[in-house]
């Protein structure tokens, strides 16, 4: 019975301890240590709402986060926005993490933290199955259809520069989906990844892979510059890529390995 005691006061003093050393820690005991994650749930199967059945985001990139929150003692709270808006969402504050299949660029590696790439993907051109587009040159004078803000809209830039196309951003890739089929897009570009999806639903459409470097397209989680929590993060990462959970819930959203 002493000894019971005795235990349960030297647990609540180490707790005590614990929570005094480092101010971050004590702050985030006083928000009930709840993490917001933005993310822009147009994205399957990295974040969408399945309409048909509810309409709670879910995800490969949703599962990774409440996973990850998990092992760090975090509860995960989702945030849907437009993509274009999400790394501002870092830096006022609004948001502590962002993952939204979103590829860690320089440029925007000036402005928020990333983790380690937690999955790769290619830029891929979408076209018709009737259309003759079927490589990069056959775009000239062509329509192209890119998310606002995403790095396939630089893509896009860039292959105009040596191929004349037009070039029209949209917030939603559902909406690059629609407009591609009823024509008034002859192509998008999307990640191999997400339109792995698509085809098998939209069975009047095809694709081919641009990007020979698969990292150029890769998906980590940004956080507000100097975050304590990224080192956090990526040590989790680790965690779940050495115990074979991450392979699970690759196996869970894209049916199998990369
Ligand atoms: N990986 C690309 C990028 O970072 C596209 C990501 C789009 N994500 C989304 N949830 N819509 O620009």
């Amino acid at each position: 019975m002493k000894k019971g005691i005795l235990l349960f006061l030297t647990m609540i003093l180490i707790t005590g301890l614990l929570s005094a050393c480092g101010t971050s820690n004590a702050k985030n005991a006083a928000n009930k240590k709840v993490l917001v994650m933005a993310t822009s749930a147009d994205y399957p199967p990295f974040e969408y709402v399945d309409t048909a059945k509810s309409d709670k985001i879910i995800g490969f990139d949703v599962d990774l986060a409440n996973a990850l929150g998990e092992k760090l003692g975090y509860k995960i709270n989702v945030k849907d926005m437009d993509f274009s808006g999400l790394i501002q969402s870092l830096k006022t504050g609004q948001a502590d993490l962002v993952l939204a299949g979103m590829t860690p660029t320089s440029d925007r590696k000036k402005n928020v933290d990333f983790s380690d790439v937690y999955y790769t993907a290619q830029h891929m051109i979408i076209t018709k199955k009737d259309s003759n587009i079927n490589k990069l040159e056959d775009l000239k004078g062509k329509t192209v259809g890119v998310q606002l803000g995403s790095i396939q809209e630089d893509k896009a830039k860039e292959i105009n520069k040596t191929i004349p196309i037009n070039i029209e951003d949209r917030n939603r890739i559902p909406d690059l989906i629609e407009e591609l089929k009823t024509g008034r897009f002859d192509a998008i570009i999307i990640e191999n990844t997400v339109a792995k999806g698509y085809f098998d639903k939209e069975k009047d459409l095809k694709g081919f892979t641009i990007s020979d470097n698969p990292e150029e397209a890769g998906s980590a989680i940004a956080f507000p510059k100097n975050s304590p929590l990224t080192a956090k993060f990526n040590k989790a990462l680790e965690e779940m890529k050495k115990d074979g959970e991450m392979e699970k819930l690759v196996v869970k959203w894209f049916g199998g390995k990369q």
